[in-house]
């Protein structure tokens, strides 16, 4: 009998395509840091994993702002979508593609998808009489308009035009049950619930055919037989998803990825991605992606961010002032993805200090500079293990499939939390055996207590790799972990360190952050004795 290898499970994560109209700013970084999380978790976990990010550059925003510039809209997507490139680099995102939905390869497969759904009698010609918002390239019901003092608002706040042109119509009222019933079924779809409600009850309501093709301009994909109309934005935008994975082609990795999706967005436009995107999908006789989930917006300093207040913060900036490591932290620790969250100085530089550097730096610097000290930098055998000991390392045993089950959920913070429970343990845990007073009264015994401390910070090390990279693999060439022993098969007795492997010299990984023109005090401790 021939032994069958154990497929490996799938997992593709998207971020939402960014506009590249505006230039990247905290809210783009959060997606793409959420996003690279799942990724490099799952990576760890086994799991063959791919990673799309990229830009949605068609519309008339993009049209007016070449127009106004006196450049053709290439020119400025060419130069903003680059912008998104370097920002994905800046933060460390492990995206194994960057679609730009001006491409090729995203022409073809939109156009191939209208098609289909031509083909499917989904796709008919009529007039559309309406408004629209150009800012959210989205069609308004009157009845969602409130008057502003210029005219007409759309629910975000943004202008709406009244629009009148031939236009292809997508049959999405006829939609409803389908989707309501891939809602019941699949309560997994949307996530977080407060958005599973938002929708359902939006598409409980009935929906009206969609608009899905404009004449008034051109900065789009053609339709296919009949090129005085391109595409609506979504269609097209929504359409990467499936390029990415070499739509329309049956390519290796659409049979491999599609539907294993999470499609990761911003509140503000759960309805594309669960209402229309399904729906097209269904459609085109395609299979829905398996989750969508919406997390909140960040303020700064408690404001909203805007253009007028001129507030929108550089993640590079942030980058180069905090260290990629600690803004990753900040932004998954600070808010339960789903809610909303403010940046603040103090609240990030309160989370470098208290959790990064007092809690988690000062463990692994207490025990591996003593190590360090008084044993030659060499990995004490263990002796017998007490109840203390055995109580931590099985709580390390036990946290990688704690951080699984948040991790499936986008609970980012319950990940934190329950390697947090470690971490504080662990801290108790010095304080109690005081390896110190130990070095004096019973060498054996802090032989013991070190090589637990080292075993616990490896478990640590290792699960906290998605969100601190560098500082994950510092501290694990800390203990000597080799490159190829640092996925979460190695958690777990089996994979213990092993006592007597020479160690080398400490550094701190998390350095205490002191506003400007402050300096940092209490460097983290060194050596022995109480914290
Ligand atoms: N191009 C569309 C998405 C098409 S996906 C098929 C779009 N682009 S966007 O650039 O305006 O915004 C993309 C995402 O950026 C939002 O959904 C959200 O994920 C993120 N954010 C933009 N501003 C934000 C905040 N202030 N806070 C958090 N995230 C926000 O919409």
């Amino acid at each position: 009998m021939s032994i069958q290898p154990v497929p490996q499970p799938a997992f593709y994560i998207t971020t939402p395509i960014y506009y590249v109209n505006d230039k990247p700013h905290i809210g783009h970084a959060y997606t793409t840091i959420a996003c690279d999380v799942m990724a490099r978790f799952k990576r760890l976990d086994g799991f063959r994993v791919k990673f799309l990010t990229g830009t949605d550059e068609h519309g008339q925003k993009v049209a007016k702002a070449a127009a106004d510039k006196g450049v053709p809209p290439i020119a400025i997507c060419d130069q903003n979508s680059q912008y998104f490139r370097d920002l994905a680099k800046a933060l460390g995102a492990t995206n194994d593609d960057f679609i730009r939905t001006t491409e090729q390869r995203h022409v073809e497969s939109c156009q191939a998808l209208w098609r289909r759904l031509e083909d499917n009698g989904h796709i008919y010609l009529d007039k559309y009489a309406g408004w629209y918002s150009v800012r959210d390239e989205a069609f308004f019901d009157e009845s969602e308009l409130t008057q502003g003092p210029n005219g007409k608002l759309a629910p975000t706040g943004a202008p709406v035009e009244w629009v009148e042109e031939e236009s292809y119509f997508f049959d999405l009222s006829k939609w409803q049950d389908k989707l309501l019933e891939l809602y019941d079924s699949n309560t997994d779809f949307i996530a977080p619930k407060s958005r599973f409600n938002e929708v359902r009850s939006f598409v409980a309501g009935g929906l009206r055919d969609l608009s899905v093709s404009r004449t008034t301009f051109s900065w789009g994909i053609p339709v296919p037989g009949n090129d005085r109309h391109i595409m609506y934005v979504w269609i097209d935008a929504l359409t990467n998803y499936i390029t990415g994975l070499g739509h329309p082609q049956a390519t290796e990795e659409m049979k491999v990825f599609w539907p294993e999706s999470l499609h990761m967005v911003g509140k503000d436009i759960i309805r594309f991605h669960c209402v229309y995107w399904p729906a097209f999908l269904m459609g085109a006789g395609l299979t829905v992606p398996k989750r969508v989930f919406a997390h909140g917006w960040w303020t700064i300093e408690g404001q909203k961010m805007s253009k007028s207040l001129g507030n929108a913060i550089d993640p590079h900036m942030l980058v180069e002032k905090y260290g990629l490591d600690q803004l990753r932290y900040f932004l998954l620790r600070e808010v339960p993805f789903g809610n909303d969250g403010d940046f603040s100085e103090s609240g990030i530089g309160q989370r470098i200090n208290g959790d990064l550097a007092n809690e988690f730096g000062n463990l692994a610097q207490r025990f591996l500079s003593f190590i360090a000290k008084n044993l030659g930098g060499v990995l004490p055998e263990p002796g017998p293990l007490n109840e203390d000991d055995n109580a931590l390392l099985e709580s390390c045993h036990r946290l990688l499939d704690q951080c699984r089950d948040a991790i499936n959920q986008q609970s980012f913070n319950g990940v934190l939390d329950a390697i947090w429970s470690v971490v504080r343990a662990a801290n108790v845990y010095v304080d109690k055996q005081a390896p110190w007073t130990l070095r004096k009264t019973d060498p054996a015994r802090m032989n013991t207590v070190l090589y637990v401390l080292a075993e616990a910070t490896r478990h640590l090390a290792i699960l906290m790799q998605p969100f601190v990279p560098a500082a994950a693999a510092k501290l694990l060439d800390q203990l000597a972990v080799p490159e190829d022993r640092r996925s979460f098969a190695v958690l777990g007795e089996a994979h213990a360190l092993k006592g007597g492997t020479p160690l080398p010299a400490p550094q701190g990984i998390f350095p205490r952050y002191a506003p400007p023109g402050e300096t940092a005090k209490g460097e983290t401790a060194k050596g022995e004795g109480p914290k």
